[in-house]
């Protein structure tokens, strides 16, 4: 049973990350397969909605903005032909699912609160743990989309910061097909940037410092399927395109501590609190 000893948690609050190995039973990783692979099958034709970070593309519409407390479908922008068709089978040009598998479907509601994840985010010292946001992240052979370096805490304000992301590889994750990397130590310059609701539904990235991540020394995190990477908040990190011909499925889950202010100017609403465990 997994639970963190003295060295691993200076480890994670000296790098702002910490990888654990063999920590979800591949059964159960198959089994979150199954149910995402299901659920995209299922999933009614919607309006695709394009997920990128690239910020002059980001599309911020009613779809995404939505989706906090539901469970919504995003696109991988090169599945599109130039007149914006679906060039490749929809179960090969999906991007990710969120936002709120982990409350509405059961089977992630299930992994998503099993003691051995509670455990772990009680040792990483968040108070009064509520999870509050999670995806379902495909990676596709040849089209998934790269993530730019960034802080979770950009897209999730808590006041003071306390939040907390956990990363499950549920298949190999390599260089090759796009495993994440991070800045060891990074999380210490503080938040860089803020993704902002305005009141009137438009968004806006605001520059709160001037930390340029290019040039941080970004280290790769490759681990087998059933890992978890934990995330402080403010940690930089990315992951990179995935240009070969394996995905890359990982499943993620945000936990706040309801301890923290969650303002307004956060993209992502609920219309019911975000539980815990
Ligand atoms: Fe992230």
């Amino acid at each position: 049973m997994t639970s963190l000893d003295a060295d691993q948690r200076a480890r994670f609050r000296r790098d702002g990350f910490l990888v654990l190995e063999g920590f979800a039973p591949d059964e159960e990783c198959d089994a979150l397969r199954a149910r995402a692979d299901a659920l995209v099958a299922f999933e009614p034709s919607s309006v695709p909605s394009i997920f990128t970070t690239d910020e002059q593309a980001r599309r911020t519409d009613e779809y995404f903005l939505g989706s906090g407390d539901q469970i919504r479908f995003f696109f991988e922008s090169l599945a599109f032909d130039s007149g914006g068709a679906l060039a490749v089978k929809k179960e090969h040009a999906i991007n990710k699912i969120g936002h709120a598998l982990h409350d509405l479907d059961p089977l992630f509601d299930h992994f998503s609160r099993a003691p051995r994840v509670a455990r772990l985010v009680s040792d990483l010292g968040l108070a009064s743990p509520r999870l509050l946001q999670s995806m379902y992240i495909f990676k596709q052979p040849r089209i998934g989309g790269e993530v730019r370096c960034h802080q979770d805490a950009t897209f999730l304000q808590t006041e003071p910061q306390a939040m907390v992301g956990l990363w499950f590889a549920l298949e190999d994750a390599t260089e090759e097909n796009g495993c994440l990397w991070a800045i060891p130590g990074g999380h210490r310059a503080g938040l860089q940037s803020l993704f902002v609701r305005n009141s009137d539904d438009t968004t806006t990235m605001r520059v709160l410092g001037d930390v340029t991540w290019e040039d941080g020394p970004l280290v790769p995190l490759p681990v087998k399927k059933g890992a978890v990477i934990l995330l402080d908040g403010l940690v930089p990190h990315l992951s990179k395109q995935n240009r070969s011909e394996r995905s890359r499925h990982a499943y993620t889950l945000h936990a706040v501590s309801a301890e923290s202010a969650y303002p307004e100017t956060n993209w992502l609403r609920r219309a019911m609190p975000a539980r815990g465990f």
